[in-house]
């Protein structure tokens, strides 16, 4: 008798687990919490208050730990990757306290989000103070080659950000365009956090060229998921609101999806609640059965394992590893992931 695996949609894999690359990165990763913990410090009391807020409700540490595995998959032996992975991970937070602020979102991680304790000034500023202490431990750890690319990725997400809100309330953004801004805002990151791997650890270019691929197209995948989720998903696992880029107007891929296959009834419909942002109550609701009806939800999820395919196929020449079979684990976690 063989065991029972349950399966996501009867189509897919069993549920892949980020366990592999946790207990992989976890020696490490325990330096890169305390690191965390240490230069999220201040003399100035509200800066500490409010990093640590967000710090200590967890997250998934999902870009650091691509970091520490991209250096151990290359044979690095140094201890600059500690420094930066937490470069990376105060990055990503500085990113969700202004995010938060951005989309006026009320609760990050399963907690209200620091704007609605200490509001939209602190938390812009607090993101401020610890993107500077990211690039202090980046240049402390002194490779030209790793600020190169964190740096890039730091001006990159900050664009990704401002063409969303130009792209905001827009219907007639394209499914390209929508590509481009979540490439900015999201792949950036996970590109740059697994190219310093290789950077670091000075492997060749094609190298380097293949773990950026494999964190861009990861990071395209895991923000597919993420605007999936946020009309399929659950608040108690995901942490944070559904339905908050319904009630932004924000157009992600479920909505230029379900515009562009919808009748010109849906479209009023759309145009409503996005352009005119005059939602009613049971909008949400009417809006997820206009996306199911239109396959939007499973198709953007289908995106998604089109570019985990590519992420995985990216780490397809290197020998096979621990770490590698973790990575390529970590892109079926991010596809079948609730949280
Ligand atoms: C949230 O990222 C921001 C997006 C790119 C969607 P995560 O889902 O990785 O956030 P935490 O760090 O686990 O909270
Ligand atoms: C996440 O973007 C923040 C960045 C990638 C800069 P979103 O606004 O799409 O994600 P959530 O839903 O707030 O986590
Ligand atoms: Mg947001
Ligand atoms: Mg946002």
């Amino acid at each position: 008798m063989g065991v029972i695996v349950p399966l996501q949609d009867g189509k897919t894999e069993p549920r892949a687990s980020i366990e592999p690359l946790v207990r992989l990165a976890s020696g490490d990763m325990a330096r890169v919490n305390e690191l965390i913990l240490d230069r999220a410090g201040s003399d100035v009391g509200m800066i500490p208050e409010v990093a640590r807020h967000l710090i200590d409700s967890g997250g998934k540490r999902l870009r650091p730990m691509l970091t520490i595995a991209a250096a151990g998959m290359c044979g690095y032996t140094g201890s600059g990757h500690i420094k930066l992975a937490a470069s990376v991970e105060f990055m990503h937070t500085a990113t969700l306290l202004h995010d938060d602020v951005v989309d006026e979102s009320d609760m990050r991680r399963g907690k209200a989000a620091a704007r609605l304790v200490w509001g939209n000034q602190a938390s812009v500023l607090v993101g401020d103070f610890l993107l500077g202490q990211a690039f202090k431990m980046m240049v402390e750890v002194g490779s030209l080659g790793a600020l190169d690319i964190l740096s890039n990725a730091a001006a990159v997400i900050a664009e990704g950000e401002v063409m969303q809100l130009a792209a905001a309330k827009n219907t007639a953004t394209t499914e390209d365009e929508y590509l481009a801004v979540i490439s900015a805002k999201t792949a950036a990151l996970f590109s740059a956090a697994a190219e310093v791997g290789p950077t670091i650890a000075e492997r060749d270019r094609a190298e380097r060229a293949a773990f950026r691929s494999y964190g861009t197209n990861l990071g395209l995948a895991f923000q597919l998921v993420d605007d999936a989720l946020d009309y399929g998903g659950s608040a108690a696992e995901l942490g944070k609101q559904v339905g908050d880029d319904f009630r932004e107007g924000k157009i992600t891929l479920p909505v230029v999806l379900s515009y562009r296959r919808g009748s010109d009834e849906d479209r009023a419909f759309w145009k409503k609640v996005i352009v005119d942002s005059a939602i009613e109550d049971g909008d949400l609701e009417k809006a997820v059965v206009l996306m199911r009806r239109h396959n939007a939800i499973d198709d953007t999820i289908e995106r998604a394992r089109h570019y985990g395919g590519v992420a995985r196929d990216a780490l397809a020449p290197f020998p096979d590893s621990d770490y590698r079979a973790a990575l390529l684990e970590a892109v079926d976690f991010c596809i079948n992931r609730a949280h």
